[in-house]
């Protein structure tokens, strides 16, 4: 073989050993076979080669820039092969079976306690009942005998709209339309996000939730009332619970309590969740007023009733331990995140 071709040939078989990445093999082909390359040259060198030699020296120059070319590919192959096994192995390979990377949802802590709020009541019988959030003057106030500019009013400082309607105020306001809807007897719950225009600290909020409950038969009376609400909290609690009960003063209820549970947070002994008073209001309840059972179509000769108005907002923060109120709407996955159930 003619020695320059032969010495081209080791020459080249030796950068060709030695590139790995993909620029290196592209400089490989420009030197040797571009339109300037080295193998090319040998192909322009034809014309000075003895004419007898031409043939045999035209097969061998175009046997290594077939070699060349082959070799070039291949290698080119091999190292992008190892390329990718080398980054499949690295960082993108996949176990299945690890724990997902992508953060897991968790459910708030208001649904979790209505959840089990709803359950236990659901075990007693009771149904769970779906109300609007925006309602009418009736069912918020009239159908609870809360006539119009009766002082009550002021106590639930209400959102209005412009075409007269409002944002409900208490879960009350579904009282009328689920009496209508059932009939008595009547056992049902219904939570729901009540609004207040309040201003806000660690234990106010312009929005909250509540769970209203309520029973309707023969011969209900306060002890059917009270045993109710003591089965709930201590299923909630898993404990005892120390409850006392006040009168409070609820048009739509006659005679109306407020049950306080002595605060969790502090163990009763007073801090900013409970006003200092080492205890909370929770559940404001009492005897279904006649007006108010009238108003739903319910014989009052023959039916009475009680209702609850439990502080849904106020169980989760005593169930876990929540010092601030504002935290449950603050949209803070840091806090919100810790209740993954
Ligand atoms: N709806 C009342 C409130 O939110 C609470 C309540 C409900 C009181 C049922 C008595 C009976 O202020």
């Amino acid at each position: 073989m003619d020695n320059r071709i032969q010495r081209l040939r080791e020459q080249f078989l030796e950068n060709l050993q030695r590139a790995n990445a993909a620029e290196a093999f592209e400089e490989l082909r420009v030197q040797y076979l571009g339109k300037k390359g080295e193998i090319t040259g040998l192909l322009k060198n034809m014309a000075s080669i003895e004419p007898e030699r031409r043939k045999e020296y035209g097969a061998l120059v175009n046997q290594l820039k077939e070699e060349a070319e082959n070799g070039i590919k291949k290698r080119m192959e091999e190292a992008h092969a190892r390329e990718l096994n080398a980054r499949i192995a690295a960082t993108e390979r996949y176990d299945l079976t690890l724990p997902s990377m992508v953060r897991q949802g968790s459910y708030h802590p208001i649904t979790l306690v209505q959840r089990e709020v709803e359950q236990i009541f659901a075990s007693m019988g009771f149904t769970i009942e779906d109300y609007d959030e925006i309602v009418d003057d009736y069912h918020c106030f009239e159908a609870l005998n809360i006539p119009k500019h009766h002082p009550a009013r002021d106590m639930q400082d209400t959102y209005y709209l412009s075409n007269g309607q409002l944002l409900k105020t208490h879960t009350s306001a579904a009282q009328n339309a689920i009496m209508k809807k059932y009939g008595a007897p009547l056992r049902a719950i219904f939570p729901g996000r009540c609004f207040r225009n309040e201003s806000t600290d660690a234990c106010h909020e312009n929005t909250f939730f509540q769970m209203e409950g309520i029973m309707i038969d023969e011969n209900i009376s306060i002890s059917n009332l009270i045993y109710f609400m003591k089965t709930m909290l201590s299923e909630v609690f898993q404990r005892d619970v120390k409850v006392r009960l006040r009168p409070g003063f609820f048009p739509f209820v006659e005679p109306g309590f407020e049950l306080d549970i002595s605060c969790l947070i502090c163990g009763g002994e007073g801090c900013p969740s409970c006003k200092n008073s080492g205890w909370l209001e929770l559940c404001p309840c009492g005897m279904i007023h006649p007006n108010v059972l009238k108003a739903g179509g319910i014989d009052t000769e023959k039916y009475t009733g009680f209702a609850f108005g439990l502080g849904l907002t106020r169980l989760a923060m005593m169930k876990y331990g929540i010092k601030d109120i504002r935290d449950l709407n603050s949209g803070n996955l840091k806090s919100l995140d810790q209740f993954v159930k």
